[in-house]
């Protein structure tokens, strides 16, 4: 009895570590303490359900799956480069969601055998089970999307038969807990049909809005782990379910809201899966810019806008941007980041480079906040970004990005874009700043670009 109250208290206690790990996540200053108090939390969660559940036994499996996940886990976190981390947390999310399935599977097994609850308690297995499913392959098929293996695969009237497909898994799930008998072998079915669910929804998908997918899917898993939580009547997985399933749909309602497109409109559109779209007839000449004047330009200004994009994180220029920038307010000139929110490839991509490179925290602006001081600005330098400044967003209808909010840099007085060839970004599409008469472009891998930088505002 002890046991079972001293259990309680700790799954309040890991709870409200969950709480506070969410709360400090949201500032770059607390999220790493956030997610230490988070794990701690889970861990304590774990150990007390292990030796307080007077039902647990079989400690040799737990210790074992334990042990060779932790080694797994640490070695992927070790190894993984921050541009493939989108890749990684879309694995882990795979594996939530597999674990969620793996539940609903061998609880509805155990239920037969129990005879306990009814039509509801079965209910809530099956949608763990089909929720489960479809975050499992879904996000392997986002992890080879994003890695480069698997293309955009869409045909017509996908939409219709997909949503028959999961109407389908349902349907079954709804008959199986109704059922008085029970039946394992149309338990694999709906298993098999949610898992090439997740397959069919998230193939058509373009590239360029993995990230939105897996967040989507991260509140998927997020929603199957609280129905465990219900199966098993255990509040701190039902907690952690629900922390996770309500954070990952804000953070894909925000994600849409960065881009301008409706979560259908991401789910039923090709965006970034080499669409060609974006009229490109008046181009006009495309000026490049030597290292050494761009230092002039930049030493000799007053105020300047740093803007990193995907580029940034792909060459680790983040530490010799940090130096340029320090070098140039020596100079006297005003340096201030302007941070796009879907900057990057995952969410907060930016903060978090910039953040390990000990970029100061109130140097980082808010599009709409940069955006405001753009008209004043004497250089705004671009490096490694190229959809998220993009002024055809703002007036070309034909473009694959119309009407998402971007870095308004051509207002500033001049503009250098730092970046290895006239390449297209993730959306697949050319950018008409590049053309502009305020642009420049200073071409090569920003690292060593940003590198040759600092030697000369040095040498000035
Ligand atoms: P992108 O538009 O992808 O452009 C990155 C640019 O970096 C490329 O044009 C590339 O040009 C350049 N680059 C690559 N490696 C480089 C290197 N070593 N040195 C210098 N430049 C390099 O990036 P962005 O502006 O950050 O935009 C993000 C895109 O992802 C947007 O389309 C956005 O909608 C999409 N997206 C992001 C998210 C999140 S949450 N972040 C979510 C959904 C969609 P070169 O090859 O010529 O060098």
């Amino acid at each position: 009895m002890t046991e079972s109250y001293l259990l309680a208290i700790i799954y309040l206690i890991g709870s409200i570590t969950f709480i506070m790990g969410l709360k400090m996540l949201s500032h770059p200053e607390t999220a790493r303490k956030g997610n230490l108090i988070a794990a701690g939390g889970m861990t304590i969660a774990i150990f007390g359900t292990i030796f307080l559940d007077s039902s647990i036994g079989n400690y040799l499996w737990i210790f074992g799956g334990l042990v060779i996940g932790t080694i797994i886990g640490t070695l992927a976190a070790k190894k993984v480069k921050m541009t493939a981390m989108p890749q990684m947390v879309s694995l882990f999310n795979g594996m939530g969601g597999a674990c969620a399935a793996i539940i609903s599977i061998v609880e509805y097994q155990r239920h037969h055998f129990l005879m306990s609850g009814g039509a509801g308690h079965v209910a809530i297995i099956m949608a763990g089970l089909i929720i489960g499913a479809v975050s499992f392959s879904g996000s392997m098929i986002a992890f080879g999307k994003l890695n480069g293996n698997i293309g955009d695969k869409a045909f017509p009237g996908q939409k219709f038969i997909n949503a028959l497909i999961i109407l389908g898994a349902f349907a079954l799930g709804a008959m199986l807990s109704l059922a008085h008998e029970s039946n394992v072998m149309m338990l694999y079915v709906v298993l098999a049909i949610a898992l090439f669910y997740g397959v069919m929804f998230v193939l058509p998908i373009g590239g360029a809005d993995m990230p939105v997918v897996i967040s989507l899917l991260n509140s998927f898993t997020g929603v199957a782990a609280a129905f465990a939580g219900f199966v098993y009547n255990n509040q701190v997985m039902l907690t952690g379910g629900i922390l996770v399933g309500s954070a990952g749909t804000i953070l894909t309602i925000l994600m849409c809201k960065a881009m301008n497109r409706s979560l259908f409109n991401v789910i039923a559109g090709s965006f970034g899966g080499g669409a060609t779209g974006g009229t490109t007839s008046e181009k006009g000449t495309v000026k490049e810019i030597s290292v050494n004047d761009a230092a002039v330009l930049l030493a000799y200004s007053k105020k300047v806008f740093i803007v990193p994009g995907y580029g940034l994180a792909v060459a680790q220029a983040q530490h010799v941007c940090h130096e340029l920038e320090k070098l140039l307010e020596e100079k006297g000139v005003e340096v201030k980041y302007a941070i796009h929110p879907v900057a990057g490839r995952m969410p907060g991509h930016m903060n978090v480079l910039l953040a390990e490179a000990d970029v100061p925290y109130e140097k980082l602006l808010e599009m709409e906040d940069a955006n405001g001081e753009m008209p004043n600005t004497d250089v705004s330098i671009i490096i490694g970004a190229n959809d998220v400044v993009n002024p055809a967003a703002r007036h070309d209808q034909a473009s694959p990005i119309y009407g998402m909010p971007i870095l308004d840099v051509d207002k500033s007085a001049n503009v250098i874009v730092m970046k290895r060839s006239m390449a297209a970004g993730y959306a697949g599409i050319d950018n008409e700043l590049f053309y502009y008469p305020n642009n420049r472009m200073l071409f090569g891998d920003a690292k060593s670009s940003l590198q040759k930088l600092v030697t000369e505002v040095k040498a000035l």
